[in-house]
This record gives C-alpha cells, structure tokens and sequence, in this order.
C-alpha cells in the first residue's frame, strides 16, 4: 500500500478511535499508537501545552525529553509559529532539540483548538527526508479529529 492510502485507513480507523467524551490524554495515546502501526517510526508522540511549557505526553518509542519551552527546538516552533514544521536532517537544523541521537529527521504538527495551539505532534524517524507534504497534510487532518 502507498503512503497515501496507509493515511486514508488510518484516518478512518482514528474517526472511530476518538472519543470525544474522554479527556486528550486517553485519545492522544491510542493515536500514537495508531500512528505506530501504520508507520514505524523511531518516536511518535504529544507535547501539551501547560502554562508557558510544552511538557511531555503520550507517545511511542524511547524516553523523551519531557519539557520544552516557547518556540524552543522543532517543536516551540511549531507551537510558535502554528505552522507545521519538517526537518529534512535535524542535524542542520539550528535548535533542534536531541532528545534521542538516533533521530534524524522529523515532522512536528500542532494542534489547534480555537485560535490556539493545546500541543502538538511530533513524528521523528532515524531516516534523513523522511517527512513531505504528504506526512504533513494527513496528519494536520488527523490532528482535528481530536
Ligand atoms: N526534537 C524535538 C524534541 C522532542 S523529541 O524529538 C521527542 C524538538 O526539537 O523540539
């Protein structure tokens, strides 16, 4: 299957996943997961926004750095920015946060709610130009499912 239609049945598998009558945290988990069975990737996870800090949530994958501030590596920037961010070689990338060496490429969605950011998605994989327009229109949809 191509990456196109792995999205398209994971989009429709998450639509009956989500509960919108339990709190993020239980849907975010299970969508880390979700997101793990259709694409192996090295970390897939959520930052929440709490205070003036992206702290750690739910994810798949090694230990995670579990605090990060406002506009602070890939991540503070797409809180910053609202904007989805693609790496192509996080080690080019000035203020990318290393929370595993393994990484070397990412993907970091936010969500949105209102007219403002509550945490965002972070995919990193050990490929370099893992991540294209494809990744980031797909997961964007994903995002406002929850
Ligand atoms: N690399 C991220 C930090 C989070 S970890 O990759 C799980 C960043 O630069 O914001």
């Amino acid at each position: 299957m191509n990456k196109e239609n792995k999205y398209k049945t994971l989009l429709i598998a998450a639509k009956v996943l989500i509960y919108k009558d339990v709190d993020d945290i239980a849907n975010m988990a299970n969508i880390s997961r979700l997101i793990m069975e259709h694409f192996p990737n090295h970390w897939i996870g959520f930052y929440r926004v709490q205070a003036d800090k992206l702290i750690l949530g739910p994810f798949q994958g090694p230990i995670a750095c579990t605090s990060i501030n406002f506009g602070k590596g890939v991540c503070g920037a797409a809180w910053q920015t609202k904007q989805t961010q693609i790496v192509d070689d996080v080690h080019q990338h000035p203020g990318h946060i290393a929370c595993s060496a393994l990484s070397n490429s990412e993907i970091v969605v936010p969500c949105i709610r209102g007219n403002s950011v509550y945490a965002v998605l972070d995919v990193d994989s050990t490929e370099l130009n893992a991540f294209d327009e494809t990744d980031q229109r797909y997961l964007e949809e994903l995002v406002t499912y929850l």
